[in-house]
């Protein structure tokens, strides 16, 4: 049997992995500043989580929601102190497109409402709801686009209490920081009244941290940084380094009903194995601090090449914006320098979304290599 052909691969095979680095099958090592979309969040192969995963494997790998299962709860219990939001409760799942669907559906089933407002650019999965509140029309199948849905701008406040007033929004759903859709990020007061006009017209707010969550940008959750508590937390990617796991969190507000939601893999034993050594790393390691560091490290090393206009993100979620696009220079980057780095929507912006415990010597490899590519 072929495999269905949907992605255009890079001539590469990583075979395995040891912290910032991934080596293919000749030895050749590679320094991964791409973390495989921002998933690979405590290292390759961190010894602790190898350990935590094969001890769980070998002691039991897999039951279903239908038993007590205590590694959920000591998950839930060290996100909930890691993240500063004890308060919220916890589903979890398996992607960051489920847990976006779930919120959705959630948001719905809370309210009564339907309609969902999502923004320019955004980024929220491929799946039949998520889609249609993703920015992409070519990635919208016939099927995606029976959803009641609404585009609009960030910081488009008089469009959006516009849109809210007719009192039919299930859920406002935004990413704090974009990842697909290029690192914007909108203002501070933006935000805030997004939460208030939410509240307003009782319609749920629901941050996506899928990609700029659990401790990529410094603090533990990207909207952290703007003073406001979203009704809706949804993340997945760094959550597992690897391991299939999603999950949301949701204000204590928001009544569960037996059946409400449901899966079968969602919060398996070894996706939980997973999850509790990742943050049990990111806390032991002091890995939010290292995000905020190396985000000031990389600033610097920035300004000394001129053909870099402009550094967006935050911690190490970060976009490289130069005055020319950037795929050649990303080629030239893995295949001559071995390096991985991102791309976005915006043509111009490399994305750089390593391991959250990269050190600046890696950071000097890259711009070591990033100034010969431009001048190659
Ligand atoms: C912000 C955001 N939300 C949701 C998703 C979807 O996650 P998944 O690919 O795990 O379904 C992504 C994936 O890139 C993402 O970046």
């Amino acid at each position: 049997m072929e495999l269905f052909d949907v992605y255009p691969l890079y001539d590469i095979t990583p075979v395995k992995g040891k912290g910032a680095y991934v080596y293919d099958e000749n030895d050749t090592k590679y320094l991964d500043l791409y973390g495989g979309h921002a998933v690979i969040s405590v290292g390759h192969a961190h010894p602790k989580y190898v350990k935590a995963l094969s001890e769980q494997v070998e002691k039991l790998g897999f039951y279903s929601n239908s038993v007590k299962n205590p590694l959920q709860e000591e998950l839930a219990k060290k996100l909930g102190d890691l993240s500063g939001c004890s308060e919220y409760k916890l589903f979890l799942c398996n992607s960051g497109a489920e847990a976006n669907e779930n919120a959705l559906k959630l948001a719905s089933f809370h309210t009564g409402k339907s309609r969902v407002i999502y923004f320019e650019n955004a980024f929220h999965g491929r799946t039949s709801g998520v889609v249609a509140v993703t920015d992409n029309e070519s990635i919208k199948a016939p099927f995606n686009q029976q959803h009641s849905v609404t585009k609009l701008a960030f910081e488009d406040v008089e469009a959006l209490e516009k849109e809210l007033q007719k009192e039919d929004v299930a859920a406002v759903i935004f990413e704090v920081i974009q990842g697909v859709g290029g690192l914007e990020e909108a203002s501070s007061e933006f935000i805030r009244t997004v939460s208030d006009l939410c509240r307003k017209h009782e319609a749920l707010l629901i941050a996506d941290e899928v990609q700029c969550g659990y401790g990529r940008t410094g603090d533990f959750f990207a909207f952290q940084k703007h003073g406001i508590k979203p009704d809706i937390i949804s993340v997945a990617k760094g959550m597992g380094n690897g391991f299939p796991v999603g999950g949301i969190l949701m204000n204590p507000r928001i009544q569960p009903k037996h059946g409400l939601l449901g899966t079968t893999f969602g919060g398996n034993h070894l996706a939980c194995a997973a999850g509790i050594a990742v943050l049990d790393i990111l806390k032991e390691e002091n890995l939010l601090e290292n995000a905020e560091k190396l985000f000031q490290y990389v600033k610097e090393r920035a300004a000394e090449i001129p053909q870099i206009k402009k550094l967006k993100g935050r911690g190490l979620m970060i976009g490289l914006e130069f005055d020319f696009e950037i795929a050649s220079l990303r080629k030239e980057l893995l295949f001559e320098h071995r390096v991985f780095t991102g791309a976005a929507s915006n043509k111009k912006l490399l994305r750089i979304l390593p391991p959250l415990n990269i050190q600046e010597e890696h950071f000097d490899e890259f711009f070591e290599a990033l100034k010969k590519a431009l001048n190659d």
